[in-house]
């Protein structure tokens, strides 16, 4: 296993702890906390923007290698709400990338049969990343394979509010009692609800660069979810990474609560 260590800047090979086996499940559902941008760019002494710039670059490739490993649903968290505290530069240069990842990049995904979805309060965001959002939507609607779900303008306890309150005037409306309300309404009122009940949860969440932090993603699904995290800063994971990651799923005893069998 390549393990990474950001303060001396360097992969080091340890044996791998589980090998990647085509023959076994792949997670239908994949979530991943892209982390460590900004530290890349810092090793190299280039402004944090350049850590994004390559990041979106591993955006690409992790789309094709999961889409062609077999994964249903991928879902990037690409912006938090409350990635609005950075600097107005910094941000103005993330509300950018979409529209250059879907203007150079769609054609890719067309040819992959990814279909483009985007969950988050994307009223806030600015107009020209809404266009290129709304874009990439229209242009991959009737793609039929996986689903690459970008987080944009997202916050998970922001997410279960609003939900909570979609419920609230949903119920007033149809005169519903509180006997009704289960965790499958719960879950279809989430950003997640788009999807269908058995993909809605990751069955596997990825977060890079070190970090062991949920940081307000998807609170409610991964409730069941296996956990990888890894050194390695996002612009330096790549495939070879992914299918750690995978390995790693596919060797854990899922047990949900339950015993072993
Ligand atoms: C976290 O790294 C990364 C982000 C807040 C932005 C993630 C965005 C991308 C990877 C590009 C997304 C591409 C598209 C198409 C939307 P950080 O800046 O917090 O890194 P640090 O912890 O090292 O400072």
């Amino acid at each position: 296993m390549w393990r990474f260590f950001p303060q001396k800047n360097k992969y080091v090979q340890e044996e791998a702890e589980f090998t990647f086996d085509r023959n076994k499940a792949v997670p239908k559902h994949i979530a991943i906390i892209m982390d460590g941008n900004g530290r890349w760019a810092q090793n190299r002494r280039l402004p944090r923007v350049a850590g994004h710039k390559e990041g979106m670059e591993t955006v690409k490739t992790i789309t094709k290698h999961a889409s062609r490993l077999g994964v249903k649903v991928l879902t990037l968290y690409a912006f938090s709400t409350e990635n609005w505290k950075r600097p107005e530069e910094e941000v103005s240069f993330l509300m950018q990338l979409p529209v250059d990842f879907f203007d150079k990049f769609v054609p890719e995904l067309i040819k992959e049969n990814v279909k483009v979805h985007v969950m988050g309060y994307t009223e806030f965001l600015p107009a020209h990343t809404q266009d290129a959002v709304k874009r990439a939507i229209e242009q991959t609607k009737d793609n039929t394979g996986m689903v690459l779900n970008f987080a944009l303008n997202y916050g998970s306890r922001a997410e279960i509010v609003t939900a909570f309150k979609d419920i609230y005037a949903e119920f007033k409306e149809n005169d519903a009692s509180k006997e009704d309300i289960t965790e499958e309404v719960i879950s279809n009122h989430l950003m997640t609800g788009f999807l269908p009940a058995e993909l809605q949860n990751p069955e596997l969440l990825i977060r890079t660069s070190g970090e062991e932090r949920i940081s307000n993603f998807l609170l409610w699904q991964i409730a069941y979810s296996e956990f990888f995290f890894t050194d390695a800063l996002w612009p330096d994971f790549n495939g070879e990474l992914l299918e750690m990651a995978i390995a790693t799923f596919q060797n854990r005893d899922r047990r949900f609560g339950g015993l072993k069998k």
